[in-house]
C-alpha cells in the first residue's frame, strides 16, 4: 500500500466503523494490522508488535497459521455450512465434542455450542434456569456475579458483567441478577492481605444467596481467574469454597473458562488448579485460537440429564443458526491437534512460570504494587502510593499513557485502572518474553517518572 492509501484507510476506519468499547478520542492513531506470524504483528504501515494479549487473550497458537486455513478451506470446500438443529448434525461437531469432553473436568457430558463468549454466557444461565424449572423450582432464576467480573456484550452477559463504564448509558438491565464483591487477594477486605487468607471473601455470595432466598437463585457465575478485569487469581482456597457453598445451598456453578481455557493457566482448564468441578462452564476464544468464532458451554451429567428428559412441552428452545457451525468445528479439532503436536499446555506453563518470575522482578520499582497471573496470564498493577496501594486519580490517565509506553516499546497490549494485562501466545518465545517483561519495567518507568521518552 502506498502511503495515501494507507492513510485513506486509516481515515475511512476512523470515519465509519464504531470498535468494541467505543470513544472517538481512544481511537485516534489505531493500529491497523496487515498480518501476523506467531507471537508477532505488523501494521500497514510495516511497524512490529510483540501481541502481549494474544489479540483478546484468543491467539493461542500464535498467527499466520497456515494449518488453520487449509482446515478450514478443506472444510469449506466440502460441508462449509449446514444446519445443526434438532433433527441434523454434522462430522466435524461430533468430532470436536468427542475431544472437548476428552479434555474437560470429568463430570461433564454435554455440550451446546455458540458463536461468542457472551452468547455462550447467556445461553449458561439459560441452562440454569431450564435445569431448575425441568426439577420443579421454577423460581430459582437470579444469577449472582462479582465485581471486576468481564462475562460480555449482550444485555444479559453485561448485567452479570462487573466493571461500572459497561454499564453506563445501556439500562435498565434486567432484573434477577444480583453483584457482589470478589477475591482480589491484594486489596481484600476480608483478610486485609494480612497473610491469614481463608478465603472468608467468598462468603459474601453465601450471605447473598440468603439474602435473597436460595429458592430464588439458579446459579453463581465466575471466572476462574479474572481476565478484563485486572487478571487477578483467587487465594487458594476461593474456589473450592465456592463450590462448596454452591452446594450447601443448592444453586449452580457456572465457570467462564471464556479466557482460562485451553492452556491459558498452564493447565487445560484453570479449575484443575484447584480439583474444582463446575456444574457449566463456558468457552470460546483460544478454541479456535480464534481464527473462525466458535463458543459453548459444556454442562455436567446433572445438568445434562435435565435437557435430555426435558419433557415435550418445555422444549430447550435455544436457537443459533450456527451452533455446532461445521468449518468453526473443523478449525477447532485442527487447532487442538497443534495443542498436542506442539505440546503447548505445558509449554504455557514453563513459559507462564517465566513471565511470572520476569514481571515479578518488577515489584522492586518504588510504584509497582503488585504483580500476579496464573500461567501465561499477568498483570503489573502500578500505583501512585506502595504504603498505602493509592491508585492514581482517573484523570491521570495511567492506563492509557502506559499502553502508548509500552506500544512505543514494541509491545502491544490492555491497561485496567492502572494494571497492565499480558497473555502471550502460547507460542511466544524466550526472547520475545523478555522483551515483554524489560519494556514493561521501561514504560513504567517512563510514565512514573513524567519522562515518556523510548
Ligand atoms: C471471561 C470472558 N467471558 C466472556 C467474554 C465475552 O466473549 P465475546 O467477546 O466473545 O462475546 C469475554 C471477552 O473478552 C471474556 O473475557
Amino acid at each position: 500500500m502506498n502511503q495515501s492509501e494507507i492513510e485513506r484507510v486509516e481515515q475511512y476506519d476512523r470515519d465509519h466503523i464504531i470498535h468494541p468499547n467505543y470513544h472517538r478520542a481512544d481511537h485516534e492513531g489505531a493500529i491497523v494490522y496487515a498480518s501476523g506470524k506467531g507471537a508477532v504483528l505488523t501494521d500497514i504501515r510495516g511497524n512490529q508488535y510483540i501481541d502481549g494479549l494474544s489479540s483478546l487473550w484468543n491467539v493461542a497458537v500464535g498467527h499466520g497459521r497456515a494449518e488453520l486455513g487449509a482446515a478450514a478451506a478443506e472444510q469449506m470446500s466440502t460441508l462449509g455450512a449446514s444446519n445443526a438443529y434438532t433433527g441434523y448434525a454434522n462430522i466435524p461437531s461430533i468430532k470436536l465434542t468427542e475431544r472437548l469432553l476428552s479434555l474437560v473436568y470429568s463430570n461433564m457430558s454435554g455440550v451446546y455450542y455458540a458463536n461468542s463468549g457472551s452468547e455462550a454466557n447467556d445461553f449458561a444461565m439459560k441452562a440454569a434456569r431450564y435445569y431448575w424449572y425441568i426439577n420443579g423450582n421454577p423460581d430459582k432464576v437470579k444469577v449472582i456475579s462479582r465485581t471486576e467480573a468481564y462475562h460480555g456484550g449482550t444485555m444479559a452477559a453485561t448485567a452479570i458483567t462487573g466493571m461500572a463504564p459497561f454499564h453506563k448509558g445501556f439500562g435498565p438491565e434486567p432484573p434477577e441478577f444480583i453483584q457482589v464483591s470478589t477475591c482480589y487477594p491484594y486489596r481484600c477486605e476480608a483478610c486485609g492481605s494480612t497473610g491469614s487468607c481463608k478465603a472468608d471473601c467468598a462468603d459474601v455470595i453465601a450471605a447473598a444467596i440468603e439474602r435473597e432466598g436460595a429458592d430464588t437463585v439458579a446459579a453463581v457465575i465466575a471466572e476462574p481467574v479474572h481476565g478484563a478485569g485486572g487478571v487477578i487469581p483467587p487465594c487458594d482456597g476461593y474456589w473450592p469454597r465456592l463450590r462448596e457453598i454452591c452446594d450447601r445451598y443448592g444453586v449452580l456453578l457456572i465457570a467462564d473458562e471464556v479466557i482460562t481455557g485451553f492452556g491459558r493457566t498452564g493447565k487445560w482448564f484453570a479449575l484443575d488448579h484447584w480439583g474444582v468441578h463446575p456444574d457449566i462452564m463456558t468457552f470460546a476464544k483460544a478454541v479456535t485460537s480464534a481464527y473462525v468464532p466458535l463458543s459453548g458451554f459444556i454442562m455436567s451429567k446433572d445438568v445434562h440429564g435435565a435437557i435430555m428428559d426435558g419433557s415435550a412441552d418445555a422444549k430447550f428452545m435455544i436457537g443459533c443458526t450456527n451452533s455446532a457451525h461445521p468449518t468453526a468445528c473443523a478449525v477447532a479439532l485442527r487447532n487442538l491437534q497443534i495443542f498436542d503436536d506442539e505440546d503447548l499446555v505445558a509449554r504455557a506453563d514453563a513459559m507462564g512460570r517465566k513471565l511470572q518470575v520476569g514481571l515479578g522482578r518488577l515489584i522492586e520499582m518504588p510504584n509497582v504494587g503488585n504483580v500476579r497471573g496464573l500461567g501465561l496470564m499477568a498483570a503489573v498493577e502500578v500505583v501512585a502510593d506502595k504504603a498505602t496501594k493509592r491508585s492514581y486519580a482517573p484523570a491521570e490517565g495511567i492506563s492509557g499513557k502506559l499502553v502508548k509506553a509500552l506500544r512505543e516499546r514494541g509491545v502491544v497490549t490492555r491497561a485496567k485502572g492502572e494494571s497492565i494485562l499480558f497473555a502471550p501466545p502460547l507460542v511466544i518465545t524466550d526472547a520475545q518474553l523478555d522483551t515483554i517483561v524489560n519494556a514493561t519495567g521501561d514504560a513504567i518507568e517512563a510514565v512514573v517518572r513524567g519522562t515518556n521518552a523510548p
